[in-house]
This record gives structure tokens, sequence and C-alpha cells, in this order.
């Protein structure tokens, strides 16, 4: 299996980043992640002015994905220009993101600084514990 290179994966991130819908926060998101067959699909957090309504560019790049037919995906880069330090997808994202990754998947974070968080889902959302109700 090719090597995944979490560091082209982050530069597709960054230029969803600029797609961000971010009128009320001016915090522009963009995640990417990476299909089982290499497909990567982007995504950016898409805000409304009823502010619950608000779509993290993480959730965003998830439908996106699975309603083009990818359900299964093997790495997520998030990147947040507006903040010099890394931010990391909110807890919603990461319950979302366990649905379609392994624990063992890994996860880059940075923002616009030149610090960068490289984990794995099963770090950011440890005790799954609906995780056996899925198929
Ligand atoms: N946001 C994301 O897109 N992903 C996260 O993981 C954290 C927060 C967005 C939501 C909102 O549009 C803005 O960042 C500020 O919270």
């Amino acid at each position: 299996m090719k090597q995944v290179n979490l560091e082209e994966l982050f530069a597709e991130a960054r230029k969803a980043a600029d797609f961000a819908y971010a009128p009320y926060s001016k915090f522009r998101v963009g995640a990417a992640l990476l299909a089982d067959d290499g497909t990567v699909i982007t995504g950016c957090n898409v805000e409304n002015r009823s502010f619950g309504l608000t779509i993290c560019a993480e959730r965003s790049a998830v439908v996106k994905a699975v309603s083009g037919g990818h359900r299964s995906f093997k790495a997520l880069a998030v990147s947040t220009p507006d903040s010099e330090a890394p931010v990391g997808p909110c807890g919603a994202c990461r319950q979302v993101l366990s649905e379609f990754m392994e624990p063992s998947s890994p996860v880059l974070f940075a923002g616009s600084g030149n610090e960068k968080v490289e984990t794995t889902l099963g770090i950011l959302y440890p005790f799954d514990s609906l995780h056996d109700l899925g198929s």
C-alpha cells in the first residue's frame, strides 16, 4: 500500500480552508480525507446566521465523501490558517469520523505556525463505547 503522505493531504486541507464560509467567526477551517482508494475529499466549515447550524470542515468532508461513494478513510488532515496554533477536530466531528476511520488512522492538524500535531483518531477519540453498534 502506498504510504500515506500526510504533508500532501495537509496541503489539500489548507487549500480547502480558503473555501470556508465563515463570516461570523472569521475562522476558516479546511479538512482533507484520504479514501481507501487514494481519492482525496476536502471540506470546509459552512456557517449559518442561526449559529447552531454551522457545519464543521471535517463533517462537511465526511458528508461530501460518503455521498460520493467513499466510506472508508485512511487519514485526515485539518488546517486552521487563522490560528497560529494547531486546532484539532471538535468532539462532534471525532464521533462522526469514528464511523468511517480506524482508531489507528493518522490525523494531522496545524494552524499557520510551524507546530504540527500528528496523532491518530484513537488517541483523539478513545473509549468509543458505541463502536460495536457499527456494521
Ligand atoms: N470548526 C471546524 O470547522 N472544525 C473544528 O473542528 C472546530 C471548529 C469551525 C466551526 C466554526 O465555523 C468555526 O470553526 C469556529 O468555531
